[in-house]
């Protein structure tokens, strides 16, 4: 008789391999692989799902016939742009970010605003007792809010709770902490991760609930972790910032009911998180006279435009293989940038280390960035400032062709209300009214470099 072959699936990542081992091939998780005992003894697809008919299901047509969900408002308009304009009912949210970075604040913070718009709201702690969120809510002054408290890490208790209570709104903190009882493993594994987040989610759907589950992650998006929850739930958001940093963004990933990467400003106050509703005043104030290295993009976030200075710094390297430090920028798109100005422009940065940061925490992953990235760079190696009132956007090509990018008009608008009067982009931006601003256009970085710091 032919023996079964088992198969081991990695939970990380999902790929399936013959024989376990500690580590998965194709993610590099670490212990992430497990057997899974196959659906029948008889081989695969020896027979279809056998001879039982099940039930024709219905089809209908792409047309609705019902109205858009209503949405709920929380009145914080950082966290309601970020949710795609309010609350969906029967929604599953995951907020994934490191520890300590304020997520238990945000979401306290959120659930008593929705408590105070009139939802049924429920905030479970798997992490800190009763007592300890009391104590925050006093201190955030939020102990008035009609929030119903629960300290708890049994699902089964939980799920049978939320039955009971029918709540509009239930906060899960943190799903790391959540145990079933059905799944043999303990709290945090991503198979008690997966098996918590499955119930929860299906719970959502089926009975009309939104659910919000908080998840850490680690640096390295090591710990088993909300990577497997992301498939699961309608919106992923992740709450990001510098430790050092008083900012905090938070950022949609993902988004079934909005778009995607739309961000909300926070600051970390000793009073809970403020809402920054102007974040381009915010990411430029601490900007003072123009120094060399330094260059402001006019970016977009999501819907919004965001206005930010990228710090260059360039110095002889003592090293054999220069320095390349990298903060909030994409890493792999500045080692693009420098070969472009290499090889096309003759601007060589061998020998040189080279340090680049997006002032006030930001993390800038729009390829729109990398003109002023070029910019600031070249500002930093000539030694020479660039104008105090001048915004640069566009995307430079291999060949050292700059290309167009969307929004130009928002940008430059939003450049205007800020005080800048002069803006560098791509030749072909589809710019209406221009916004008032002198709009220089360029082919190419060549170009770039010969009018700002002269041939060469
Ligand atoms: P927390 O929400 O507990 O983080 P997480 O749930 O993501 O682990 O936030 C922890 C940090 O926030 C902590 O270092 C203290 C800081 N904090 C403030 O600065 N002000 C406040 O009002 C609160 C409640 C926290
Ligand atoms: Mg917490």
């Amino acid at each position: 008789m032919a023996k079964t072959s088992a198969s081991f699936t990695c939970t990380e990542c999902g790929a399936v391999h013959r024989k376990w081992s500690g580590r998965c091939d194709a993610c590099g998780a670490w212990n992430s692989i497990v057997e899974e005992t196959p659906l029948s003894s008889s081989g695969p697809a020896s027979k279809s799902l056998g001879g039982a008919k099940g039930k024709r299901i219905d089809l209908t047509t792409l047309a609705t016939e019902e109205a858009p969900p209503p949405r709920t408002l929380s009145g914080m308009d950082e966290f309601d742009r970020v949710l795609g304009g309010g609350l969906v009912p029967a929604s599953a949210i995951l907020v994934g970010g490191d520890p300590g970075i304020g997520k238990s604040t945000l979401l306290l913070q959120a659930v008593a605003a929705f408590a105070r718009k009139g939802l049924k709201c429920l905030y479970i702690s798997g992490e800190e007792a009763a007592a300890q969120v009391r104590m925050r809510a006093a201190r955030l002054g939020l102990a008035d809010a009609p929030v119903h408290l629960g300290a708890e890490t049994n699902l089964r208790d939980i799920l049978t709770t939320l039955e009971a209570e029918r709540p509009d709104l239930v906060v899960i903190d943190s799903i790391q902490t959540m145990w079933a009882d059905m799944v043999e493993a303990a709290p945090g594994s991503v198979s008690q991760v997966r098996a918590a987040a499955h119930e929860l989610v299906t719970f959502a759907k089926s009975r009309g609930v939104s659910v919000v589950i908080v998840g850490h992650v680690t640096k390295e998006g090591q710990i088993a972790g909300p990577r497997v929850v992301e498939h699961m739930v309608d919106t992923v958001l992740y709450f990001e910032g510098e430790r050092g940093h008083q900012f905090r963004i938070l950022r949609a990933v993902k988004n079934r009911f909005g778009p995607a990467s739309e961000i909300g400003v926070f600051e970390m106050t000793g009073g809970g998180l403020a809402e920054v509703a102007n974040p381009s005043a915010l990411f430029l104030s601490e900007r003072g006279q123009p120094a060399p290295g330094s260059a402001v993009f006019a970016g977009i976030e999501g819907t919004r435009p965001v206005l930010t200075e990228i710090q260059a710094l360039v110095a002889p390297s003592s090293l054999a293989s220069p320095r390349r430090t990298v903060v909030g920028l994409d890493s792999g798109r500045v080692s693009t940038i420098l070969a472009v100005l290499e090889s096309r422009c003759g601007i060589p940065f061998a020998g040189l280390d080279v340090f680049l940061n997006v002032a006030g925490g930001l993390k800038v992953l729009e390829p729109a960035a990398d003109l002023a990235l070029a910019a600031a760079l070249l500002s930093a190696r000539e030694d020479t400032a660039l104008p105090a009132d001048m915004v640069i956007f566009g995307e430079i090509s291999l060949s050292a062709a700059l290309r167009p990018v969307g929004q130009a008009e928002n940008r430059l608008k939003e450049a205007q209300k800020l005080g800048f009067s002069q803006a560098i982009l791509p030749v072909g931006t589809k710019v209406e009214g221009g916004a008032g601003m002198a709009a220089r256009k360029l082919p190419d970085l060549v170009t770039f470099v010969g009018d700002m710091f002269g041939a060469g």
